[in-house]
């Protein structure tokens, strides 16, 4: 089983990879400040996961609550994160007492944000059981939800004890969703990594079939590059902000179509394409590239055109995105593929032509 390191000096974590670690409940127990956990779930994934993750921690000994959430992106919101916060008052949690997510980057965000809140600060682990969650959401520390005006703008960074990706838990995931962590994966490749997204591209197939190999593969490379990213800059203070390939158009489709409506992987996808049209715009990829990204991301089954929106709108719901900086927009554009630079000198008109062809 590959486990990788998120260095973070004394708060350094594993992430374990591979199948059936929903069982193992050795890789979670050295975790908990006390035998004491809080699973927060939704409806979809608490039939398929809960009481085999149950049964598992009660054989070692811990008592386990549980608080079952909607399921959504719709519901990424204070009222929900309330239901956790209700559910921990009500069952007397203490300090100790460590939340487990289990679920996708919606129930991880919103565990994560309702551990660094609650009693001002519990244990919390990430239990994915996306692909999305699994190459991307629960590693790093990114905790939070939406605002109907702006994705994510509120939240913490708050780091995990711990990460255990089964990727046993992605054969009950619906095709639509894989194609969505797919999006995440191809980033890794885009902003730092060519021989991988040259990997991608000849292992496609094989990823959205699920073969055993390549999506450990896939999920193994896309932890370390972001494990290696978020050691060197855990905040976003600077280099952090490449992960956010596609992510300011991305987020701009989610709130402006409603949560919901365009998956966060897909809104990604579309905008990493549209990001690449802005970095030709720049001189910096040619037309083949633009053309190579584009064919990347449909191969995953991904949206590469983004919808139609009148282009006050994008600067309305791009103006909320946290990497503005005294006002002014900046973006996460391409050098070359496997290269990411950030930037705030798009020029307007360039922007237009993007967004409005
Ligand atoms: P999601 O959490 O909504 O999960 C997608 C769907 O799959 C949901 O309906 C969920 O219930 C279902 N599901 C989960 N596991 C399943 C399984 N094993 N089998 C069947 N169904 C399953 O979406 P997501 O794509 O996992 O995450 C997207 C969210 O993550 C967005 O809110 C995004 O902003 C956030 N995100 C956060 C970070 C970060 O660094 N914190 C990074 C990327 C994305
Ligand atoms: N998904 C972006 C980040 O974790 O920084």
């Amino acid at each position: 089983m590959p486990t990788l390191t998120v260095d973070l000096g004394d708060r350094s974590y594993p992430i374990h990879i591979g199948p059936g670690l929903l069982d193992r409940a050795e890789l979670i127990v050295p975790h908990l400040a006390q035998k004491r956990v809080m699973v927060v779930t939704n409806t979809t994934v608490a039939p398929l996961y809960l009481a085999r993750l149950t049964a598992t921690l009660e054989r070692a000994g811990v008592a386990v609550a549980n608080v079952v959430l909607p399921d959504g992106e719709a519901y990424k919101n204070w009222e929900t994160l309330n239901l956790v916060f209700d559910a921990l008052l009500a069952g007397r949690a203490e300090r100790k007492t460590t939340l487990v997510a289990l679920g996708g980057g919606v129930i991880g965000d919103m565990t994560g944000f309702a551990a660094a809140c609650y009693q001002r600060g519990v244990p919390f682990v990430q239990i994915p059981t996306t692909l999305l969650s699994q190459v991307d959401s629960s590693v790093g520390g990114k905790t939070g939800i939406n605002h109907p005006l702006g994705k994510n703008m509120i939240g913490a960074f708050y780091q995990p004890r711990a990460v255990l990706a089964d990727t046993d838990t992605l054969r009950t995931l619906p095709a639509r969703e894989l194609s969505a962590g797919l999006a995440e994966v191809i980033k890794y490749g885009l902003i730092w990594d060519a021989e991988f997204l040259a990997w991608l591209e000849a292992n496609m197939a094989k990823l959205r079939t699920l073969d055993p190999a390549a999506i450990s593969h896939a999920i193994h490379r896309s932890c370390e590059i972001k494990a290696q990213v978020v050691a060197q800059d855990e905040r976003e203070g600077g280099l952090r902000a490449i992960l956010n390939l596609g992510h300011t158009f991305g987020h701009a489709i989610e709130s402006a179509m409603g949560y919901g409506n365009w998956l966060h992987g897909e809104a990604v996808a579309a905008g990493m394409v549209l990001a690449a049209a802005a970095s030709q715009r720049l001189g910096w990829l040619g037309e083949a590239e633009v053309a190579h990204t584009r064919a990347i991301v449909r191969a995953a089954g991904l949206p590469d055109v983004a919808p139609e929106l009148p282009f006050d709108t994008w600067l309305e719901y791009m103006g909320h995105d946290k990497k503005v900086e005294g006002g002014k927009l900046r973006f996460v554009l391409l050098k070359r593929l496997g290269e990411a630079v950030i930037t705030g000198d798009v020029p307007e008109a360039a922007l237009r032509d993007v967004l409005i062809p």
